[in-house]
């Protein structure tokens, strides 16, 4: 399986102005900046009123085309700005995005515009992602006119169909406005709105967290039947693993901006070596009353990614810590085939 994307160790660190928690206004970090004599500074410098949230901190991983990815962690741990630096709706402080080769850091707006084409993002809530008083035919022709999709109102016509029924929507729902419409018809509408540019890479930030549980489920049916009729590949979003184990064979757990275990998902069930994701693991409820399993609680909230803990990031709410965790931050590294994980308990 070829190798859609990949990312080394990418960052994203926003300056949070204010004091004691308070935002004032918040801006992007440059990667590089140069001091008033020339010198590069590769960390931007924060003055005592500012703070730097570490948003993403160093992410590595790949997609193999096909092989949806699913990445999961808890609220703040950075899975959203990690999506958005992917398709480059804000850029990067640092690192690389390699899609099927290309650094797509290095493009310039007219390459940027093609490979937007090609990489698509599904908005974390529905509500908030279609402009309200637009028609959907609107909403959804304006990715197909923007790259020149089609030739001509008949096939202009033909292909708002054809979207519409792709993601179980009738023809009527063309001429209403996303009022109108439920929140399960209103993701299926965003689902469509990426669809529409014949996307190799869609990535989906959480794209049932704003729907009832029987709806997500009926979401998360559609993207496996839309995935076999199109072969797009997905990076999935989701709170929890239970959500992700239907379209993902492989998964990523992220925590506090960074990734601390990889690999197939029925390994991570199985065998899950960071006790981050068997805590996780642990909190997924299984149908199958017979099996009993313990919830694994960490202790304390975590941490802010502006006060992030020395050494590993989890060790000041887990119960293996040892010395060397609070000193050394674990490299992400392989277990077995596959299978990686940032922890001091299984490094040499
Ligand atoms: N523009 C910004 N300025 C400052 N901090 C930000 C900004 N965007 C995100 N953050 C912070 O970065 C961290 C990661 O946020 P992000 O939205 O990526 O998390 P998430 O994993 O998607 O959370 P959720 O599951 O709640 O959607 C949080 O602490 C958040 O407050
Ligand atoms: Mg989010």
């Amino acid at each position: 399986m070829e190798t859609i994307l990949e990312l080394h160790n990418l960052t994203k660190h926003f300056v949070q102005k204010g004091t004691f928690g308070s935002i004032v206004s918040t801006t992007e970090v440059p990667e590089v900046t140069v001091s008033p004599v020339g010198k590069k500074i590769v960390r931007p410098a924060v003055t005592r009123k500012e703070s730097l949230v570490h948003a993403v901190d160093g992410v590595t991983f790949s997609v193999r085309e096909g092989e949806n990815l699913g990445l999961v962690g808890e609220s703040g741990c950075g899975k959203t700005t990690l999506c958005r630096c992917i398709v480059r709706l804000i850029e990067p402080t640092g690192g690389r995005i390699i899609f099927r080769g290309q650094d797509i850091l290095k493009l310039r707006s007219r390459e940027m515009r093609e490979m937007r084409r090609k990489m698509q993002y599904v908005f974390q809530n529905p509500s908030n992602a279609l402009t309200p008083r637009m028609k959907i035919r609107t909403i959804l022709e304006e990715p197909i006119r923007n790259f020149n999709l089609v030739h001509g109102k008949t096939e202009l016509l033909s292909r708002l169909d054809e979207l519409i029924g792709l993601v179980g929507l009738s023809r009527e729902v063309l001429d209403k406005g996303p009022h109108e419409l439920s929140q399960g018809m209103k993701q299926r509408v965003c689902l469509a709105r990426a669809l529409a540019t014949n996307p190799e890479l869609c990535v989906l930030d959480e794209p049932t967290s704003a729907l009832d549980v029987s709806v997500g489920a009926k979401i998360i049916d559609l993207l496996e039947q839309l995935q076999k009729e199109l072969g797009t590949t997905y990076i999935l979003v989701a709170h929890d693993l239970s959500v992700v184990r239907q379209v993902c064979p492989r998964v990523a757990v992220m925590y506090l901006g960074r990734i601390v275990e990889a690999g197939p998902i029925d390994d991570l069930f199985s065998k899950a070596a960071h006790p981050y994701t068997q805590a996780l693991i642990s909190a997924v409820s299984i149908p199958d009353p017979e099996i009993r399993r313990e919830e694994i609680r960490l202790k304390g909230e975590p941490p802010s990614p502006v006060n992030l803990p020395r050494g590993c990031r989890l060790s000041p709410r887990c119960s293996h810590s040892m010395e060397r965790c609070r000193v050394e931050e674990p490299e992400l590294v392989e277990l077995e085939g596959d299978h990686y994980v940032a922890c001091h308990l299984f490094l040499k």
